[in-house]
């Protein structure tokens, strides 16, 4: 298996700026999906893009699991909660390449254009699938720019392989995404 390219951090500035800002609303994206005392995973989360929001709307009582490969992107992220003055709703956490070595349940779980960087999708999904609490919800984006529709129609597979169902094919900019449950033996 050939390993993907990751993200470096030296290009952490094409992840947040003025068009980015333009091109993704965190807020809309996220708010029908985070409600106020949720503990969320953002898996991959480079600068903090979405996590700052995940913090927002989680509330005070709420928790952010904001997880990355890059030491150097988690810094860049608990600067920009840091000053926000949200860092007490977010636990940053160091993954390493071989498995994420969370040990925590969710309620909601984000890989925004990350998963195309995992070597190997097939154990990373059943792992964020052991990572979900009971009615959890997992929204997968990935960009259309490194993933075709046939390499998301193999994630796809993949997702249904490792035992989610698709609720929905949210609308997000430049992206290809679906909303996923993990399916119970009535569905
Ligand atoms: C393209 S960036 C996207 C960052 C963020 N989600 C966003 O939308 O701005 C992908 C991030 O995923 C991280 N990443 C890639 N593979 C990973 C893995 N196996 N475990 C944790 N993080 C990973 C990279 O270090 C990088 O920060």
């Amino acid at each position: 298996m050939s390993t993907p390219y990751v993200c470096p951090a030296t290009y952490s500035g094409s992840l947040d700026n003025f068009l980015r800002r333009l091109m993704h609303k965190p807020a809309k994206i996220l708010s029908p999906f985070i409600k106020e005392g949720m503990t969320v995973l953002d898996m991959g989360c480079g600068t903090g893009f979405f996590t700052a929001e995940l913090a927002r709307l989680v509330g005070e009582k709420g928790k952010v699991i904001a997880a990355d490969l890059q030491q150097e992107m988690l810094d860049k992220m608990i600067l920009k909660v840091s000053s926000l003055g949200l860092e007490k709703r977010v636990e940053a956490h160091k993954c390493q390449s071989e498995s994420t070595g969370i040990d925590k349940k969710t309620d909601f779980i984000l890989t925004f254009w990350m998963i195309h960087e995992v070597p190997d999708q097939q154990k990373f999904l059943e792992e964020m699938k052991s990572f979900l609490n009971p009615g959890g919800r997992f929204m997968i984006a990935e960009p259309k720019i490194h993933v075709t529709r046939k390499s998301f129609n193999e994630l796809i597979k993949r997702v249904e392989d490792a035992g989610f169902q698709i609720i929905s094919t949210p609308e997000i900019a430049f992206s290809r995404s679906l909303l996923l449950e993990v399916k119970t033996a009535g569905d």
